[in-house]
């Protein structure tokens, strides 16, 4: 679908379909004003007779409205005016786009952004509409044999504005949305893409293609073997147990100059996580296929990153293995040694996550990075603190904590920061090794996130557990394409602060 603003007036515009909005209760918004004195109370005759209430997510499609020249005009309750928020502008939005994908409309014209919300401009409202109405008109369909196309999709939809000065800062939003959009449904089918045809290869294959797409974009692959050799024992006690050779693979995109230090992204990408020698219980076992989300948001940061053209420093890099049970499979008990030199006792083949993390951790060393951010579906503990709203954050930076909390902020990505304490550390010794990779049942997403600090010490580092956010389960089960919404605009911050 493709977006446009135009500057003008609502009840002049020419569209196959007109979106107005109804505030409760029963109160027509400024421009469904303009055309409700223009249609001679057309739309306020409607309100009087109760079929619309303006309550929010309501909707109604007019046909024929007197003296306009659009085709449709659609009535979208927003709720109370005073608690038009964010989330209820994105609930609207979706509502908006869902209903008309099933009308013969192909264009559509939003007054939509048009409406206050508390401490948002043009741009973001622009933003948050076309991201909203991308999320929701993605399908994933490659994997079926009949595929489901729309009889008359929507191809167009433009924001009317109220004046040309608005213009520039519109178009700006239109660019960054669809790229971050693009990112996002990246993320969505490589996520969604399960185990036996989604692994390291296949990954490391999706990012040469990239590299092959845009400019300033290069790609290094590591293969289980070199990675072997250098050292990286905790990550290769994880490939190991599978017929998918595990796969590091760094996706460097260096637009900005060149003593700038880059800004690294790092993802867990565990393609099936079976549990290895632990092996998961078998219920929703199907859903393993999303622990390579991280990675996956990596991806689609790259992507969204990439396509707006920024001129910035980026390293994505992407720690690609399968977690198997085999007769070569780690061993609870069993020993290695992190390509930091420092020895983990595995006591638990499915805390597999903080293993493939942390060798990827030390070799980012390399890129003398100004940050590193790792993104991880790590574990099931963060589902327990903050259920699918929020990603958890932890950080061993109080300043690059807190800009990842106000880029939450502003993408509506949202994240909710957990301390990591030397007291929580003590839950990780281990007899027989310098530290153990489990720290048992309370606080779990802390102890993970402890763990990994041990190999983060040299940079300015923080981390996302994603276990909650990355996809949703159910009948709408699939990936979210969190966080790459929040990624992208840590980066669009950097480049506009600089
Ligand atoms: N990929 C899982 C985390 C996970 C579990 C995400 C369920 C979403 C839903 C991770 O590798 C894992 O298995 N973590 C364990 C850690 C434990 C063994 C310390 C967990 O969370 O149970
Ligand atoms: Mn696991
Ligand atoms: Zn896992």
């Amino acid at each position: 679908m493709e977006f446009f603003v135009k500057s003008g007036s609502a009840e002049k515009q020419k569209t196959g379909c007109l979106i107005l909005g109804v505030f409760a209760s029963r109160k027509l918004s400024p421009q469904a004003q303009l055309v409700d004195e223009l249609s001679d109370g057309h739309l306020s005759g409607i309100l009087r007779r109760g079929d619309m209430e303006g309550k929010l997510g309501q909707t109604l499609l007019l046909h024929s409205v007197p003296n306009t020249n659009c085709d449709r005009i659609l009535l979208v309750g927003c709720g109370k005016e005073r608690e038009f928020s964010v989330s209820n502008y994105q609930k609207v939005s979706k509502k908006v786009i869902a209903i008309l994908d099933e009308t013969g409309t192909t264009d559509a014209m939003s007054c939509l952004n048009n409406l206050n919300i508390k401490s948002q401009d043009l741009y973001w409202k622009i933003r948050f509409g076309i991201e909203a109405a991308n999320d929701t008109l993605y399908r994933f369909d490659q994997l079926k044999s009949k595929k489901s196309e729309s009889r008359r999709p929507l191809r167009k939809l433009t924001f009317l504005i109220d004046s040309r000065a608005d213009l520039p800062q519109s178009e700006v939003a239109i660019k960054q949305a669809e790229a971050i959009s693009k990112g996002q449904g990246l993320t969505k089918d490589l996520a969604n893409l399960p185990g036996n045809i989604c692994h390291p290869t296949y990954l490391a294959e999706q990012a040469e293609a990239l590299a092959e797409q845009y400019e300033h974009f290069s790609v290094d692959v590591l293969d289980e073997s070199e990675l072997k050799e250098m050292g990286a024992g905790a990550f290769v006690s994880v490939a190991q147990g599978s017929e998918q050779p595990g796969k590091m693979i760094a996706m460097e995109y260096m637009a900005g100059a060149k003593d700038e230090k880059p800004l690294v992204f790092v993802g867990k990408g565990i393609t099936f996580d079976t549990g290895g020698i632990s092996l998961k219980p078998g219920a929703a076992m199907d859903e393993m296929k999303f622990d390579m989300g991280g990675a996956a948001s990596v991806f689609g940061l790259m992507k969204a990153v990439a396509e707006m053209e920024l001129p910035i420093n980026v390293v994505g890099f992407v720690a690609a293995a399968e977690n198997m049970p085999a007769s070569n499979a780690t061993r609870p008990g069993d020993v290695v040694t992190t390509l930091s030199g420092q020895t983990v006792e595995i006591l638990n083949t499915d805390a597999e996550g903080r293993l493939v993390l942390c060798d990827a951790l030390t070799y980012v060393e390399k890129y003398n990075p100004e940050i590193v951010i790792d993104i991880a579906t790590l574990t099931g503990a963060v589902i327990i603190a903050l259920g699918h709203q929020a990603s958890g954050l932890m950080s061993n930076n109080n300043p690059l904590a807190h800009e990842i909390e106000n880029a939450s902020d502003m993408a509506h990505d949202r994240v909710w920061r957990l301390p990591i304490w030397d007291e929580y550390h003590d839950q990780l010794k281990s007899n027989f090794a310098d530290f153990s990779n489990l720290g048992g049942r309370p606080a779990g997403t802390i102890t993970a996130a402890c763990f990994l600090s041990k190999f983060t010490k040299k940079y300015r580092w923080a981390h996302l557990d994603i276990a909650g956010t990355a996809w949703r389960s159910g009948s709408k089960k699939g990936a979210t394409g969190r966080p790459v919404p929040l990624l992208s605009q840590i980066v669009l911050n950097r480049v506009n602060k600089s």
